[in-house]
């Protein structure tokens, strides 16, 4: 019997190979030990879980973000918070796209991202992320995850062969919309990172390079690597590997950037979007 099972969870999968639902929690009030453990077991089988109908406060959401590790630091402490809404916890993320005196109050506000793996700039890039939503939009915004186990496992074998044992550069490139825009260098500089990440603690390969921040393979001339990186970026995202999250108010979302990419559709721009955002800190470097 797994530990879910023993927890007596009431876990849903959400799509084939990436996300599950658990059902009928209350996040407010899941506290016991043996709760916590299953859920953490189910997201490192399921790499997204999902939680609806949630009513967080920032508390809630920094001690339930404690479930699945040490919460991330955030390089600024939070400034900006919108009218109606009280101020922001320290290491808690505002992403949205409302405007107050015609300057945005959340981070990556507008439209459509390309898929990425979230900090993977960093040296040491944070191995998980919550979001939990506030407001949403009509239509849109939809959440894409995708999962970098099953595209590993299916990955044709004579790319796999090529690039087996490669590492790979990224930039931060979280407000472009276009491959290989470095402007982010500057500020955050760049990391190199194995092409196939080993899951830390269920010991499983998956891609780990994505469209939006991967810039090259390390000691690869571009002719050669470009070829190979977008048949990697297009296998990746077969809508077979992927799981579609439509939003409504109250949801939780834990998403396992080891493992898994995501991307945001586009959405109206003059509808609010606002989310709350949290990370896992990691603690090595992805080998
Ligand atoms: C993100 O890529 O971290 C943001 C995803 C979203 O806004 O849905």
């Amino acid at each position: 019997m797994n530990v879910a099972t023993k927890a007596r969870l009431d876990v849903v999968q959400l799509s084939p190979h990436i996300g599950a639902e658990i059902r009928h929690l209350d996040l407010r009030e899941t506290r016991d030990p043996s709760t916590v453990e299953a859920i953490h077991q189910a997201w490192l089988e399921h790499t997204v879980i999902l939680f609806r109908n949630q009513e967080l406060s920032q508390e809630d959401l920094l001690r339930v973000t404690g479930y699945f590790g040490e919460v991330g630091k955030l390089s600024r402490p939070p400034e900006f918070f919108p009218k109606g809404y009280s101020r922001l916890l320290p290491n808690i993320m505002m992403i949205s796209n409302i405007r107050e005196n015609g300057e945005t109050i959340g981070a990556l506000p507008d439209g459509e991202m390309m898929y990425h793996h979230d900090m993977i700039h960093a040296a040491i890039p944070h191995y998980a992320t919550l979001l939990y939503s506030m407001e949403i939009p009509s239509y849109g915004g939809d959440t894409l995850f995708a999962s970098g186990y099953a595209a590993y496992e299916k990955l044709d074998p004579a790319i796999r062969t090529k690039l087996e044992g490669r590492n790979a550069v990224h930039h931060y490139n979280y407000g472009s919309t276009q491959r290989g825009d470095n402007r982010g260098v500057a500020a955050h500089g760049e990391s190199v990172h194995p092409v196939f990440r080993t899951h830390d603690e269920t010991g499983r390969k998956a891609i780990y390079v994505n469209r939006l921040m991967t810039a090259g393979i390390v000691d690869m001339p571009p002719e050669e690597s470009e070829p190979l990186l977008n048949a990697v970026f297009d296998h990746s995202e077969k809508p077979e590997f992927v799981y579609a999250h439509v939003w409504r108010k109250g949801d939780l979302l834990i998403w396992d950037n080891r493992c898994s990419m995501h991307a945001r559709t586009d959405f109206p721009a003059d509808q609010r979007r606002l989310m709350l955002r949290t990370t896992i800190k990691g603690n090595e470097r992805p080998r």
